[in-house]
């Protein structure tokens, strides 16, 4: 990015950012398509924001429709406070120990399943709905410690070799379940991949902000095999940016935000 363009998309995230927890979403949607609509299909009104998009298009290697141009630049500045929320860690991005000690509730009273509070919101808001349709669904594996991953991923090693550890299992630090907000549910058996439960979160997880992290055939793209009961808390409007423009790609949408939004 050139640095000029870097120093007005700094500021203009600065300013969303700091007025981002006075207002709520919804408001900030409104003030934002309000004072800074482009117009694209008519005249070009906001040359600062045409040039902000195109320079985000580049860098993410995206070929945005022009129709799409101002729903695109909403849910950037909306989306550009949550560098915590959307934080990328994968085979190269590290967390290190930062997330071991987390804000957390935890799931029944069970000391063993923390989550962010956000995180459980969604869950249990997702649990009823399933419910609703008959369908039973529970977390059986929510935030762990670096020196927890550790001892699973050693463990995995031992009993499977190496390779299958590294399909399967994160390095210490580099695993999403350090965040609070990756939720393993129902089963981590590859089985689990045929059950009505993994079909009904794979339709309906994503209204209730969640994401599958290691979907099937991906396995280039993030690294790790099929993860049918994986899901990453990463709220319902990022969901849809990653839906409506990154093919509904969890990695490629969180590199897009690492590499062209968080990185100033
Ligand atoms: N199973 C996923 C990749 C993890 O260990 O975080
Ligand atoms: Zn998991």
């Amino acid at each position: 990015m050139r640095k000029p363009t870097a120093i007005v998309l700094f500021a203009f995230l600065l300013g969303i950012a700091a007025t981002c927890s006075a207002q709520s979403a919804e408001e900030l949607k409104d003030s934002i398509s309000a004072k800074e609509s482009l117009h694209i299909d008519g005249v070009i009104e906001n040359q600062k924001n045409l040039s902000l998009i195109q320079e985000l298009e580049k860098c993410g290697n995206l070929n945005l429709k022009k129709e799409n141009y101002e729903n695109f630049l909403n849910s950037v500045k909306l989306l550009a406070p949550q560098t915590t929320l959307l934080i990328l860690v994968d085979k190269t991005h590290s967390v290190g120990t930062n997330f071991d000690k987390i804000k957390y509730e935890l799931y029944n009273g069970e000391p063993r399943l923390k989550m962010t509070p956000e995180t459980l919101k969604a869950f249990k808001a997702m649990a009823a709905a399933a419910r609703k349709d008959g369908i039973k669904i529970w977390p059986v594996s929510t935030h762990r410690t670096y020196t927890y991953q550790k001892g699973l991923f050693d463990r995995s090693v031992k009993r499977n070799g190496i390779e299958h550890a590294n399909k399967y299992s994160a390095k210490p630090g580099h695993s999403q379940h350090h965040l609070g907000t990756a939720v393993d549910i129902n089963s981590v058996e590859n089985s689990f991949a045929y059950t009505k439960e993994a079909a009904w979160l794979a339709e309906n997880a994503g209204k209730y902000g969640f994401s599958l992290s290691f979907p099937k055939g991906a396995e280039e793209i993030t690294g790790y095999a099929y993860e049918a009961w994986h899901f990453r808390y990463i709220g319902t409007d990022a969901v849809e940016m990653q839906d409506k423009y990154f093919g509904g790609s969890q990695q490629k949408f969180l590199e897009f935000m690492h590499k062209c939004v968080f990185k100033k």
